[in-house]
């Protein structure tokens, strides 16, 4: 609402004051003057009415430029407003379909690639579950090959224990085997045999044994050599005896058919006639420990007293202590400082044997050994003869 000025009530008052004057001049009687005042009045209040519109308007203009600006900008901001919201609600349905399509495309990809990982996984699993299978029908198989590792690991663990077994025994062996090598040159070069010889291996005498006994032989001039045993040795002694010039052996053999083979060698050899072979079967002796099976030796069937006893029978299988007779059954025979030489000493049974004899007949004492495997006894000379301790006892 307009505020209420001074002019304004100054007016009012003028109106008032006219009208007063016309309603006087009106009662008055004065019509015409009281009309004449009203057209004034009238006039008057135009004039006013006028100017105050005048003077009211301009600030009236500016109200409505104002409010027009006001609206115009506020048309303008609503037009810029939704053109805005237009863009916006464009931007967001762009955004929206660029989303959707983005989610489409990525939804279309992990789709395939959940797909894809599905069948390597699934792929994956058959193999797996092969491998499980064939593992699960290797597995007997699998354990029947371990079994067989294992076998064979034992079976290599055998050999490498044989194999340095054989490396110990080749080691001790060695320097016996260049022995026996040399010992043969030396057989070889003094009897010089022209016939096959017979094998000096096993059963038979080391050539080491053989030349310590045609050595023997030969140095001492032994005449006479009892053998309880037939074989190689014989067929040596023989050859000794006739490189000296005289001497006999008797081979005993309690096997007719050893005692035929080593004849046969001796008549290649042209030696038969220094040595005899002579079948006696084992029968029982008696001796300061009991019987024994032993050779059927007559000692009055003997040319003279023993140079050299070779000990080398009956085999150990015909009874234990086998050879312990000799010493008893012969020691009548045996001459002064004759020669016992017992093969297979390093042998238990010949061992035991050897002890007996040192507890029994002192007048034989142990020499030093001639090769592995051979101990050597020498009668010593005695004012009193052979002595027998157990026989005293
Ligand atoms: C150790 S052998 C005597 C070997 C003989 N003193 C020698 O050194 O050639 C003892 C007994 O074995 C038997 N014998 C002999 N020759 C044999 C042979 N080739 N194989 C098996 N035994 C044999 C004989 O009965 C012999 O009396």
């Amino acid at each position: 609402m307009s505020r209420v000025t001074v002019r304004d009530f100054a007016t009012v008052a003028i109106y008032i004051i006219a009208s007063g004057a016309v309603v006087a001049l009106a009662l008055s009687g004065r019509t015409d003057w009281a009309i004449a005042a009203l057209g004034i009045l009238g006039g008057l209040v135009g004039i006013v009415t006028r100017l105050q519109f005048a003077s009211r308007r301009a600030p009236f203009r500016e109200q409505v430029a104002t409010s027009r600006a006001v609206s115009n900008a506020a048309r303008q901001a609503q037009s810029a407003t939704t053109k805005l919201a237009k863009q916006l609600a464009a931007t967001r349905r762009e955004i929206a379909t660029d989303i959707s399509a983005a989610r489409d495309e990525f939804t279309t990809e992990l789709s395939t690639t959940r797909r894809e990982l599905a069948d390597v996984v699934q792929a994956v699993a058959d193999e797996v579950a092969g491998v499980r299978s064939e593992a699960a029908e290797a597995e007997g198989p699998r354990q029947q090959l371990a079994k067989e590792i294992s076998a064979v690991r034992e079976g290599v663990a055998t050999v490498r224990t044989a194999v340095a077994g054989v490396e110990r025994l080749e080691r001790r062996l060695a320097p016996e085997l260049v022995t026996d090598i040399q010992a043969l040159i030396q057989l070889m070069s003094r009897y010089a045999p022209t016939a096959p010889l017979p094998l000096v291996a096993g059963w038979a005498m080391s050539p080491a044994g053989l030349v310590f006994l045609t050595d023997s032989i030969e140095r001492r001039g032994a005449e006479f050599v009892v053998e309880c045993g037939s074989g190689t040795s014989t067929l040596w002694m023989a050859m000794a005896m006739r490189r000296k010039g005289t001497g006999k052996v008797l081979a005993l053999e309690h096997l007719e058919e050893y005692a035929d083979k080593t004849r046969a060698v001796l008549a290649a050899h042209g030696v038969s006639e220094w040595a005899e072979v002579r079948v006696c079967p084992l029968v029982e002796v008696s001796t300061p420990r009991g019987d024994f099976l032993w050779y059927d030796l007559e000692l009055e069937s003997l040319p003279g007293q023993i140079d050299i006893l070779l000990v080398d029978g009956p085999p150990g299988t015909t009874g234990r202590h086998a050879r312990y007779p000799a010493l008893p059954h012969l020691s009548q025979v045996l001459a002064e400082n004759s020669l016992i030489v017992v093969d297979d000493a390093d042998r238990r049974d010949e061992r035991e044997v050897l002890e007996l004899w040192a507890e029994e007949w002192p007048a034989f004492e142990r020499r030093a050994s001639a090769s592995r495997g051979i101990e050597v006894l020498e009668r010593v000379d005695s004012p009193y003869g052979v002595e027998n301790r157990s026989s005293q006892n």
